[in-house]
């Protein structure tokens, strides 16, 4: 187990079960950098105090979303200390030794804690990803798994409280803004979603420096099965790529900002309005890469469908009513396979 790191500390041979024989890119010259994501900027603070400018702002909103299905969230109201240091007690976390880390250690069919997410399969073909997480429900809180909250560093679970009690308010508003974006009559219609029975958790991601980046991925590509994900990225190392137009992207660090994705859930909510975006994550051959994804999840069990007043003769509904199973997803996940396309009309 914990096979990801180890092998990135003793810089052994990569074994077979991660390397893509064709590469990850076979149609496009390596030596050619993939070109930069032009990717929206939102003033999140304009977005949520009505002013003159709000209007447009939500516009600018929806069209990015319905686009790109991702934007840079900036004035979200997350001081920049705090997100250094939640990137800090992860560091400081991936550096202990490897005993302690394992006492966060996930069970091989469980979501939360430590670990890598391992492909159930007998198919040996089937490429793993080079990368360690930790992921933790954090809302609500009785249903967060203490055994997997890390206790060293001692400051661990104080900061992730903060900082996810702060990224909960952002995540509220910011459907909230999605919802009022389409006119919706009601702007709780998709946090409703999330109210009833629904979780937020925290994904912390480890990608170790690779020396063969281009037949090696820190995640391959895939949509989140999420309702909205955040992505705190690392201060320095890129890493993060979307796909649009059938072309890979470098998604930009921006100081302080937050990447916004739409994820699978709401793309059948909002019968199509927003796309969940295809992204991946590529390795540096010299720095380790680190990042920390909120991602709000509905009830298990709950049935997904357009959100009817997102229906009309001029826009028919797009997917068929499908329950949200957390299990399914992750099967998705492994298969490359999405849930909007397994639903489609
Ligand atoms: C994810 C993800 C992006 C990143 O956790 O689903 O896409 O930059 N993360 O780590
Ligand atoms: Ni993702």
């Amino acid at each position: 187990m914990d096979s990801v790191h180890e092998i990135a500390i003793t810089g052994q041979n990569l074994p077979a079960k991660y390397i893509y024989t064709d590469g990850i890119n076979p149609s496009q010259n390596p030596s050619i950098p993939l070109p930069l994501l032009e990717i929206p900027v939102i003033d999140f603070n304009r977005l949520a105090t009505p002013s003159t400018g709000t209007g447009e702002e939500l516009g600018r909103l929806r069209s990015a979303l319905s686009s790109y299905g991702c934007v840079m969230v900036t004035n979200h109201g997350v001081a920049s200390s705090l997100m250094d240091r939640v990137r800090l007690v992860f560091k400081q976390f991936l550096a202990l030794p490897m005993e302690e880390r394992l006492k966060c250690q996930k069970e091989v069919d469980g979501f939360d804690g430590y670990g890598s997410d391992m492909i159930v399969t007998k198919d040996v073909a089937v490429v793993h990803d080079f990368s360690a997480r930790l992921r933790l429900i954090t809302w609500p809180e009785d249903r967060r798994q203490m055994k997997y909250w890390p206790e060293k560093p001692h400051d661990f679970r104080e900061v992730l409280d903060e900082y996810s009690s702060k990224l909960r308010v952002l995540h509220d508003a910011t459907l909230k803004a999605m919802a009022r974006s389409l006119n919706l009559e009601d702007d709780s219609t998709f946090l409703k979603v999330i109210r009833e029975g629904g979780t937020i958790s925290s994904r912390f991601n480890f990608y170790p420096p690779c020396p063969t980046p281009d037949r090696v991925l820190g995640l391959k590509p895939h949509s989140d099965g999420t309702v909205i994900t955040f992505v705190l990225q690392d201060r320095e190392v890129e890493g993060l790529q979307v796909l649009k137009e059938e072309q890979w992207f470098r998604v930009p660090i921006v100081a302080d900002a937050l990447v916004l994705n739409v994820g699978d859930q709401l793309e059948i909510m909002s019968n199509g309005e927003f796309k969940s975006p295809i992204h991946r994550v590529v390795l540096n051959p010299k720095k380790e890469r680190i990042s920390i994804a909120t991602l709000s999840f509905p009830q298990e069990g709950k049935q997904i469908e357009p959100f009817e007043g997102l229906v009309s003769r001029e826009r028919p509904r797009l997917y068929r009513q499908v329950k949200y199973n957390g299990v399914t997803q992750l099967g998705y996940y492994q298969s490359g396979k999405r849930v909007t396309d397994e639903v489609r009309i």
